[in-house]
């Protein structure tokens, strides 16, 4: 583990918030997204050239998902909404040729003229295709639900900046903190940054997309063998218990990470940082070393971001 603290924390509103210019990963910010550039310097600070894959268990819109793909990295995600499953995935793994694939199909201009496109797909894709196309479609239908369509054209400029994605990498739908999407994500046993943005309280925001898309999410994941969700939303068990239960599926299924976990107080101000250490400490005896907490700017009425790290073994 280098000794240096990261050149590039988020010590100010730019680094911190998600750059609204960013190609691909512009399609869709959540209200919690991180920087994606500011995220990639702290994984080169902290963990330098030996990160072979980035897990990220709290995927939402797949901020995290894009730092791996411009880090020419495998991405290994879990997200429990469905919609936001499919954002991450399309952020991940989409090349142009999906985007060329959906734009010979009619337009999608909401939830329910998705589902055409959808049934439409497989006479135009190969079954590996038809995944990440149905989940592209789902962002432009998520897209225009809001009002704010995505062109083809900046769908399609935007995956050509890119590489193509690593070859290995899953995200699924799931709950983090139950063994059953951990299963289905293999990830590797030893590389691996854990760098994730957990749910911080009752108010930390949810997407609310329309119901019926988040129907036709479900559908689309369930024929991409990606949905091992629970149903149902997750309940509010507070940062620290959701994070160390998250964690410890992570253990079980890794022998070597560097875990870095984004904090904000929660909404009564409450700073976990401290209780998610030493229940991580707990929870996984002679696991966790090298701990420490890097306060960063403060950017919420709540009180400042920080970053807990430590080393699992
Ligand atoms: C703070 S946000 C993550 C933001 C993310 N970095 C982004 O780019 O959008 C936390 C995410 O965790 C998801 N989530 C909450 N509980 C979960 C659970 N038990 N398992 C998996 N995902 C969960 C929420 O749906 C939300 O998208």
């Amino acid at each position: 583990m280098p000794l240096s603290l990261p050149r590039s924390l988020p010590l100010d509103a730019e680094r911190y918030h998600p750059d609204p210019r960013e190609p691909v990963d512009r399609w869709f910010q959540t209200a919690s997204a991180s920087n994606v550039r500011t995220t990639m310097a702290v994984v080169a600070d902290l963990v330098g050239p030996s990160c072979r894959a980035v897990v990220d268990p709290f995927a939402g819109g797949g901020s995290s998902a894009m730092a791996a793909r411009l880090m020419d990295l495998p991405f290994f995600g879990i997200e429990i909404d469905p919609v936001l499953a499919c954002v991450s995935l399309a952020k991940s793994r989409a090349t142009v040729r999906h985007a060329r694939i959906l734009r010979r199909l009619p337009p999608i201009r909401d939830p329910e003229s998705l589902l055409p496109v959808l049934a439409m797909l497989p006479a135009y894709a190969s079954a590996d295709e038809v995944a990440v196309a149905s989940c592209l479609a789902v962002v432009l239908a998520l897209r225009a639900s809001r009002g704010t369509p995505l062109g083809y054209e900046d769908v399609t400029g935007d995956l050509a900046r890119l590489r193509p994605p690593a070859a290995t990498g899953r995200v699924v739908c799931a709950d983090a903190t139950a063994p059953v999407g951990w299963r289905g994500l293999a990830v590797p046993k030893a590389g691996i940054v854990l760098y994730t943005s957990p749910q911080f309280g009752r108010r930390s925001p949810l997407l609310g997309a329309p119901p019926r898309l988040t129907a036709s999410a479900r559908d689309v994941l369930a024929a991409a063998e990606a949905d091992q969700g629970r149903k149902a939303a997750p309940k509010d068990s507070g940062f620290a218990a959701t994070t160390v239960a998250m964690l410890r599926q992570a253990a079980a299924m890794t022998r070597r990470a560097t875990v870095i976990i984004e904090h904000e107080p929660d909404d009564d101000g409450h700073d976990a940082t401290r209780e998610v250490l030493e229940q991580a400490a707990a929870a996984l005896p002679g696991r966790v070393h090298d701990a420490r907490v890097i306060v960063c700017g403060q950017f919420t009425w709540r009180g400042p971001l920080s970053l807990i790290v430590f080393e699992l073994r």
